[in-house]
């Protein structure tokens, strides 16, 4: 079973010795291991119970080690480098020989970044390689923002998590990839794509260019074990589900006044603020998972900022 526990020296001699170790983020926390080594990241595959067509994240101390993992870098990620790391963000560039194929399930690309968080950067530049680390939760299921929630999960699995507390971010980082040096948002995520604009100009997602690779972005992810409905009108849904045990979370406490007092209520914020939205939503889920609903109704927010990624998540969730 997992040991908790904040010493870093015993978490590098682990990550030294090819074992996995879960270590804390500003978005969600990872599971870790030795990114340059196949076989100690196969194991990361197997605790994960993860397919091995989704390839992993690269965590880097500084951006002098971004250079030895990749064969070019574009200039809009010199910039988007600059201005956002330390933070969520992802880039997704093309990778050369020293980065083992199992990390990038076969791809010519690898997705990297320097994660915020004290503690985390610290045990990086302790290492002498990149940390691979998806985040620290079986396949599927609900990303971690507490060590709690890791050993929960996978802590059958592992020796050592790391607690740095709860996750600033709560939600995964943003992930931004490139077709002819113009960047493509791949995943929405903690970094909002109006702070990506103010640096770049215009984006693309996705939808503009179906082209590009982005696997792992399965339409059914981040679930809670109980079945969760996402809904933008919540009044309807509920109708649809009588008799059944149902808990609705929505954006603010102000969402429930035109619900029956009766039915299960629960929130993401007391004032509606999108990035404490962000900052809870994991955690709720968690909770909520724990209590044997037979359904939690989740309340699309707004799709503006970090709500498109909130909204993301809720999508991916819901059945
Ligand atoms: O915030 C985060 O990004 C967290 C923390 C731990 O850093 N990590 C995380 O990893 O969310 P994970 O494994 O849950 O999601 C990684 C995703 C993959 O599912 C895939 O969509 C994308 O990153 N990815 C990785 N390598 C890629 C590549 N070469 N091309 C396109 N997408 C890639
Ligand atoms: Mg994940």
């Amino acid at each position: 079973m997992a040991k908790l526990g904040t010493n870093l020296d015993k978490a590098a001699e682990l990550l030294r010795n090819d074992e996995l170790v879960a270590i804390p983020t500003e978005t969600v926390y990872g599971l870790a291991g030795n990114g340059l080594k196949s076989d100690t990241i196969s194991k990361i595959y197997m605790v994960k119970n993860r397919p091995p067509g989704n390839p992993l994240i690269l965590h880097i101390a500084s951006v002098n080690q971004l250079e030895s993992l990749v064969t070019k870098i574009p200039e809009a990620a010199i910039k988007l480098a600059e201005k956002f790391w330390p933070g969520p963000l992802t880039l997704v560039l093309p990778k050369n020989n020293v980065v083992p194929g199992i990390a990038t399930a076969g791809l010519n690309t690898v997705a990297v970044r320097i994660p915020s968080h004290e503690m985390t950067l610290k045990l990086l530049s302790m290492l002498d390689f990149p940390l691979a680390a998806p985040s620290a939760n079986l396949s599927n299921r609900v990303s971690p923002t507490t060590a709690e929630h890791v050993h929960f999960q996978i802590g059958k699995r592992i020796k050592y998590i790391l607690d740095g507390g709860q996750c600033s971010k709560g939600i995964e980082s943003t992930i931004i990839g490139f077709k002819d040096e113009i960047p493509i948002i791949l995943r929405h995520g903690a970094l909002s794509i109006d702070k990506i604009k103010q640096v770049l100009g215009k984006v693309l997602t996705k939808n503009d260019h179906n082209s590009i690779l982005a696997p792992g972005m399965a339409p059914k992810h981040y679930s809670p074990k109980t079945r969760l409905i996402a809904s933008d009108n919540i009044k309807r849904t509920i109708t649809g589900l009588n008799g059944l045990d149902i808990v609705v979370l929505t954006l603010c406490p102000n969402n429930h006044n035109t619900l029956e007092s009766e039915i299960s209520k629960a929130s993401l914020t007391s004032n509606g603020d999108l990035s404490e939205a962000a900052f809870n939503l994991y955690d709720k889920l968690f909770l909520l998972d724990k209590m044997n609903f037979d359904c939690i109704v989740a309340e699309y927010v707004p799709e503006v900022g970090i709500g498109i990624s909130i909204n993301d998540r809720l999508r991916r969730a819901s059945n």
